[in-house]
């Protein structure tokens, strides 16, 4: 038996252009995802994000260079079908994913496609409505749910084909605050508990501070990448980039230029109040916060 790759995705110097005479939209890109890693995927606009995006499932093919998922060349035709099969994509606005009349039509569509039986078909459905948290509404039409639901239901027949990768290209920028935490949380808790590898292309500073690590392009190439805290530590860097820090990275930045003690690249509330509580007790020797 084949010894499944460590990495999911491996890229070797792509390059794609739209055609002779444009640019290239990609310029090189080396990027390695290892199984089970959360990754957010940040850059301003035109940086390339979805261009890369759509070379990770073999929608675009490299012009030089290689892509492999799960070791799999994109450019051999053979594996095109495991490559899509493998790697889920959620798009922005979910009315372009939904087609089924009811909700549990909907969800089937995609493994009614792979041909399995209808019982497998049918666990398939249950399982990825019930974890989107849409059990309830299997006959409803999609039409009538809101914004958020539409988008755990677009989610919902992505995890029906069993993906072990699954991109999300700016699929919470039209959700409400609090549909867009509901997905994040759905999200992290597939990332965490079901071993769901995710790419997370965003333009939410505070959506990708929540990710293992962060990968910024800029003109098709990537120029930095991190964990959170190291990437949002280069607050001068980032703003060069066309991006903002989160907000409470965002506040330390600015206390620490007022002359504030404070570490660089703190993305978290928790550990912002830590910093807070330690120099206020090195400072008044005990603390006091609600003053
Ligand atoms: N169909 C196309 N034909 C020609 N050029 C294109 C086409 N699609 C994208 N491009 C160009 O490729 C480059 C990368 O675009 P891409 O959509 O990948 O950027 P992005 O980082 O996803 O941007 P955004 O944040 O706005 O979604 C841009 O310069 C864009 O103009
Ligand atoms: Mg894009």
């Amino acid at each position: 038996m084949a010894i499944p790759a460590v990495n999911i995705v491996e890229t070797s110097a792509v390059e794609f252009s739209h055609g002779a005479g444009s640019p290239n939209s990609l310029d090189g890109i080396d990027l390695k995802i290892a199984r089970g890693e959360f990754v957010a995927l940040i850059g301003r606009n035109g940086s390339g994000k979805s261009t890369l995006a759509r070379h990770l499932n073999a929608i675009l093919l490299p012009t030089g260079g290689v892509v492999r998922i799960k070791g799999m060349d994109t450019r051999d035709e053979p594996n095109v079908w495991d490559v899509r099969r493998g790697v889920g994509m959620l798009f922005q606005d979910p009315d372009n994913q939904i087609i089924g009349t009811t909700v549990e039509e909907d969800t089937a569509f995609g493994p009614e496609n792979l041909g399995l039986s209808p019982e497998v078909i049918r666990e398939r459905v249950r399982a990825a409505l019930h974890a989107v948290g849409m059990a309830d509404h299997a006959e409803s039409a999609p039409h009538l749910l809101s914004g958020g639901e539409k988008q755990r239901l677009a989610l919902a027949g992505v995890l029906a084909m069993g993906p072990e990768l699954i991109i999300l290209d700016e699929a919470t920028s039209m959700l409400d605050p609090s549909a867009r935490e509901e997905i994040m949380d759905l999200l992290r808790r597939l990332n965490r508990e079901e071993g769901i590898t995710l790419l997370h292309i965003t333009h939410r500073m505070d959506e990708a501070a929540l990710a293992d690590r962060i990968v910024i392009m800029d003109a098709g190439r990537i120029v930095l990448g991190g964990t959170p805290g190291e990437v949002f530590s280069n607050a001068s860097l980032i703003r060069e980039l066309g991006l903002e820090l989160p907000p409470v990275t965002e506040l330390f930045d600015l206390l620490r230029q007022d002359g504030f003690d404070l570490p660089a690249g703190i993305t978290d509330a928790d550990e912002a109040l830590e910093a807070l509580m330690a120099i206020n007790s090195g400072r008044m020797g005990h603390v006091h916060i609600n003053q």
